[in-house]
């Protein structure tokens, strides 16, 4: 055999050697920008190592042997990078889980998209597609689909082009069942018997109208736990491509993705007291009632700037507690200057995180980091309760929800059993926020008529920098 018939089989081993290097490598990245995701004073570090892993991992990809044309990647390429770019440098804060949803969209349509391609390809050969092969391609297709439309869906609902209301009609849970069952009997059929494109056209078709019928009765406040779901099934679809496509870094970050996933959504849903069966079967759509408590006549107290910053200004321990407004008006970096003048008067600023505050998990941390506020001052839910009954005064910055009492006491209200802040047992609650008007479930906080609470009305954002101007001048 002369050393030119040697020379590619040498060559294509080499090849494969470095293609499953560079994926195992990938993989062990994406594992550790996981781990320090945990972790607030790592999580850059963590989105790095995997940034990192999803380079090698494209590396690894463009020099396999498949590869039939570098010029329709690069196209892709500078696409993804067109529509990338301005998602993750322009798309401010309070949007991020539409950016989640429509992000989700994309991923779900390249998994399907490389299903249908795959089982086009597998038809033509004789024999078609094995079970196996079938199986996961099915399953990548059936995921996939409804992973496109259902984010799609999360999508409009967010950015409030579809009615953010969940939208039901009388048979809707029928209708959903009735797809799912047409879903997964038209998977099962093609295992069996894979060479009937037309079936497979169908499970697709049920696919996309699957997701639309599985979004739509689900309301506003249920979206982040929806995108999470999303999320995990966009995983799994993307999994089960690498099994179709023999993929290993899709099969392990895909599982990943469709693991981590699935456990925030089941943090999520506890968090908001959902039943985790409420987030397996889509079936939250109910309307949260727009106020379970009827409106109260007591009037409220407000407080001028100068005295709530002369009362910040001598308190030993201040609690901030920072919400959705807070993300909103963008004022972190006043919060961080005005716990600076406290802590330079001898007093202690702590912060109370809650799961849910905002509108995605970790929305207050990322904040709070971004304003170089030290992690270590912020304190989880359970761990900051039992300090309230010590603090002078609780700072709630646009939060409502989290802080509603009505959660404790009011079996009729749709929060009723969500795990609270406490801040009702400080000493003085001040509340920034711009009018009476209810948070993200529609309903009254009979927090703001309680004897220790005053109201100071405004933009959360200037009503700081006024309390940063005051508490200069005490
Ligand atoms: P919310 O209950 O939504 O209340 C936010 C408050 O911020 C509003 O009452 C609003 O009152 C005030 N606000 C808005 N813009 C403001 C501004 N520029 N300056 C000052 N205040 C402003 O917020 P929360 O307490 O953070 O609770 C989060 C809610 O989202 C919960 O119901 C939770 O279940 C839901 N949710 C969260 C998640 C995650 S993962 N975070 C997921 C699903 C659902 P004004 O209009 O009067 O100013």
């Amino acid at each position: 055999m002369s050393p030119v018939e040697l020379a590619p089989p040498a060559l294509s081993g080499a090849r494969e050697a470095f293609i499953e290097g560079a994926y195992l490598i990938s993989s062990i990245l994406f594992v550790l920008g996981l781990k320090s995701l945990t972790v607030p004073d790592r999580a850059r570090r963590g989105m790095q190592l995997a940034a990192l892993g999803m380079l090698l991992a494209i590396v690894g990809t463009l020099v396999h042997h498949e590869i039939v044309s570098y010029g329709w990647i690069l196209a892709g390429l500078a696409l993804g990078t067109a529509i990338g770019w301005p998602l993750g440098t322009r798309v401010p804060m309070t949007a991020m889980p539409q950016r989640i949803a429509i992000s989700h969209m994309f991923g779900a349509i390249a998994a399907t998209l490389v299903g249908v391609a795959e089982y086009r390809h597998l038809a033509g050969l004789p024999g078609g597609p094995g079970h196996g092969q079938m199986a996961a391609l099915g399953f990548e297709v059936l995921f996939g689909s409804l992973t496109v439309t259902g984010s799609f869906m999360a999508f409009g609902k967010l950015q409030e082009f579809l009615p953010g209301r969940p939208l039901t009609f009388r048979g809707q849970n029928l209708l959903s069942a009735g797809l799912f069952l047409a879903g997964v009997g038209l998977m099962a059929w093609l295992v069996v018997a894979p060479q009937h494109p037309a079936a497979f056209l169908a499970m697709l078709a049920v696919g996309l109208l699957f997701g639309v019928s599985l979004v739509l009765p689900i309301g506003g406040a249920d979206m982040p736990v929806v995108i999470s779901l999303l999320n995990s099934y966009a995983g799994l679809a993307s999994s089960a491509t690498g099994f179709a496509i023999g993929n290993n870094v899709l099969i392990i970050a895909g599982a990943l993705d469709g693991a981590s996933g699935f456990i925030l959504s089941v943090v999520m849903s506890k968090a908001m007291n959902r039943s985790f069966g409420n987030v397996l079967f889509g079936a939250f759509g109910a309307p949260p009632p727009p106020s379970a408590a009827p409106a109260r006549d007591v009037a409220v107290r407000a407080i001028t700037p100068e005295d709530a910053a002369t009362e910040l200004a001598y308190a030993r321990l201040v609690i901030v507690v920072p919400g959705y407004g807070m993300a909103v008006a963008q004022a972190q970096h006043q919060v961080r200057e005005m716990a600076q003048l406290i802590e330079r008067n001898g007093g202690t600023v702590l912060y109370a995180i809650h799961p849910v505050a905002g509108r995605m998990p970790g929305h207050m941390n990322v904040l709070l980091a971004e304003a170089d506020i030290p992690y270590d001052r912020l304190k989880e839910m359970e761990e900051i309760n039992g300090e309230f009954k010590n603090a002078d005064v609780a700072l709630v910055i646009g939060a409502n929800d989290v802080v509603n009492p009505a959660a404790r006491t009011d079996r009729s209200s749709p929060i009723y059993g969500m795990p609270i802040l406490d801040v009702d047992q400080a000493r003085h609650v001040i509340v920034l926020k711009r009018s009476m008007s209810p948070g993200f479930a529609g309903i009254e906080n009979e927090l703001f008529h309680a004897a220790n609470t005053s109201m100071l009305f405004g933009d959360a954002k200037a009503s700081l920098a006024q309390l940063v101007h005051e508490i200069k001048q005490a």
